[in-house]
C-alpha cells in the first residue's frame, strides 16, 4: 500500500516536470509582457524598435537561434541586470514567480518551439 502511495507521487512529480517545459505561459505572463515589455520588444516578440534614436534595437525573439543560445537563468538575469544602453535593469520589481513566466513568454516566441 505505501509503495503504491509512494510510486504515484513520483509518477506525479515525473509527469509535472515533464510538462513544465511544453506548458505555455499563463495569461499572466503575456500581461506581464505587454505591460512592461512590448513598448521595446513588440507585442509579438519582434523587436526592432530601438529604445532611443542610435540605441542598440531588442532582438528577434522568434529567432531560434537566440532562443538556443540563452538558457533560462540567462535570461532573468538579463531582465534584473539589464543589458547594454538599451535593456533596463528591472532589478526587484518581478518575483521569483514572475520572472519564470516571462521567460515562458519569451520562449513562446521561438519560431520553432516544439
Ligand atoms: C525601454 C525599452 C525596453 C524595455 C521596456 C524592455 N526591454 Fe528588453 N531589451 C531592450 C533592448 C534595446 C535590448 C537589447 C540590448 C542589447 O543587446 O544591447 C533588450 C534586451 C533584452 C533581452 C536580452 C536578449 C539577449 O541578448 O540575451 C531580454 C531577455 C529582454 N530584453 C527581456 C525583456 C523583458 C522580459 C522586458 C519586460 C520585463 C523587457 N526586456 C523590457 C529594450 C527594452
Amino acid at each position: 500500500m505505501r509503495a503504491e502511495v509512494f510510486a504515484a507521487a513520483v509518477l506525479f512529480a515525473l509527469a509535472a516536470i515533464g510538462c513544465k517545459k511544453s506548458e505555455p505561459p499563463t495569461a499572466g505572463a503575456r500581461e506581464l509582457f505587454t505591460n512592461a515589455c512590448a513598448r521595446c520588444h513588440g507585442a509579438d516578440g519582434s523587436g526592432g524598435v530601438p529604445a532611443f534614436e542610435g540605441g542598440p534595437a531588442p532582438r528577434d525573439f522568434r529567432d531560434h537561434d537566440f532562443q538556443r543560445a540563452r538558457t533560462d537563468e540567462q535570461l532573468k538575469m538579463t531582465i534584473r541586470n539589464g543589458k547594454g544602453s538599451g535593456m533596463p535593469p528591472f532589478g526587484a520589481s518581478f518575483t521569483d514567480a514572475e520572472l519564470a513566466a516571462l521567460v515562458a513568454q519569451i520562449r513562446s516566441f521561438d519560431s520553432e518551439r516544439k
